[in-house]
């Protein structure tokens, strides 16, 4: 083979908007923020093996695709929950955006908004659920911790219905947190961060200006309930482990669809068995999710599950999957395996990252242009027409 004259490397500047995948937005991410700001975003727990594997249980799966079929007149729109979206993407809940980008959740939220998909508020995020819902509109549905406190998840509850959120997403799988060793290294105490990363924050300029000029981020969703130490985004990281408690069960499920009028989706459901319970208690869907890697290490990938839980309930229930989905051939192949939707987290937070509002946008758009290929590849017009049949490749069972 030739050598090649220059070589083959990403984009090397700032302008998102030249970002040709979600692969390369990332790389442009991690010059827009500090390391320990992408550490926190990108890490697994442990030696991040859930994390890899749901990349490889995605990759191992390839399309056979379909020939001379006219698909000039495609589309990618999905029935969510009565309601039509156009793209089968969900933001997924993520705490923190704040230290990313400053109102990082609501320039999220404002991009589900302007292509028309849900975007789900973290419990943890850095602003009021109240704020976000009055900046954005859009579908929006808000994520449940119930942590110790569960005077906090009462507030939650009540505060979501009236500001009018669609759905509640109670997530179950951080009643113990991960350990994210890579996130921990960045700091010499928890909350204090290393000499080498203090440099790297003093290298970060337009990021301080735009981030702490502000002030760090609090969690402001909790602010009645945290004792103050725990308050801010910096000392409120070490704090955090200690909210989740491990005695959540289907008790708190029952009382959750009692005091919750809309939709209520769990969130860490990675059994058939768990999946029937959720439908026997009354909620409207799942996401079936390893959190992206970032809890539970060996865990399995959702994909390799994925196939069971959906012929378990797929009748019954809405079920969404998620965890390292990062191209449009990744949701499709997850639609192929019964998915009503998928969730994404870390490839909209590169997005937010890089550039903001638009720069969510932008993701949005590269993984939506992606879906559109695919379908068109596929020979297929929509999403309706992609089976489990057209798949190879996964998990042996
Ligand atoms: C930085 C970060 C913060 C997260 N915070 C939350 C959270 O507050 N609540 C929650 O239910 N899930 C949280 N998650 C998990 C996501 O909702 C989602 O399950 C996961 O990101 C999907 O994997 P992906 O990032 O590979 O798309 C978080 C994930 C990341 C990457």
């Amino acid at each position: 083979m030739a050598e090649r004259f220059l070589g083959r490397r990403f984009y090397r500047g700032g302008n998102f908007q030249r970002a040709l995948s979600i692969e390369e937005l990332r790389v442009i991410a991690t010059r827009a923020v500090p390391n320990f700001a992408l550490e926190y975003v990108e890490g697994g727990s442990e030696d991040e093996q859930a994390l890899a594997w749901n990349r490889s249980a995605l990759d191992a799966l390839r399309f056979v695709p379909n020939t001379l079929v006219d698909t000039r007149e495609r589309h990618q729109r999905i029935g969510l929950f009565g309601q039509t979206s156009p793209s089968p993407l969900i933001i997924a809940p993520t705490g923190l955006n704040g230290m990313l980008r400053h109102h990082g959740d609501a320039a999220l939220a404002q991009a589900a908004a302007g292509v028309g998909i849900p975007f789900t508020l973290s419990t943890v995020s850095n602003m009021r659920l109240e704020d976000v819902a009055s900046r954005a509109g859009g579908r929006l549905w808000m994520q449940l911790y119930m942590i110790e406190d569960r005077a906090a998840a009462r507030d939650i509850v009540r505060r979501a219905d009236r500001a009018g959120y669609e759905a509640l997403v109670f997530t179950t799988d951080a009643n113990l947190f991960g350990h994210r060793e890579w996130d921990k290294r960045n700091y010499r105490t928890p909350g204090q961060l290393t000499l080498p990363n203090l440099f790297d924050v003093a290298r970060h300029p337009r990021w301080m200006w735009d981030v702490l000029r502000h002030g760090i981020p609090w969690f402001d969703n909790l602010v009645d309930f945290l004792p103050p130490e725990a308050m801010s985004a910096r000392t409120g990281v070490a704090y955090f482990p200690k909210l989740f408690v491990p005695n959540i069960d289907w008790d708190d499920v029952a009382w959750l669809r009692d005091a919750w009028p809309r939709k209520l989706i769990i969130k860490g459901i990675l059994n058939p068995a768990d999946a029937g319970k959720a439908a026997a208690a009354g909620c409207d869907g799942v996401v079936v999710t390893n959190h992206g890697g970032r809890q539970l290490d060996s865990c399995v990938s959702p994909v390799e599950v994925l196939p069971d839980i959906v012929s378990a309930v797929g009748d019954k229930m809405t079920v969404i999957v998620d965890s390292g989905f990062r191209r449009g051939d990744d949701v499709v192949k997850a639609v192929a395996l019964g998915a009503d939707a998928v969730m994404v987290g870390r490839a909209a937070l590169y997005g937010l990252a890089a550039g903001g509002e638009a720069g969510v946008a932008h993701a949005l758009n590269l993984l939506m242009a992606e879906i559109d290929r695919t379908l068109g590849q596929l020979g297929c017009r929509s999403l309706d027409e992609v089976h489990p049949g057209m798949l190879v490749g996964g998990a042996e069972k």
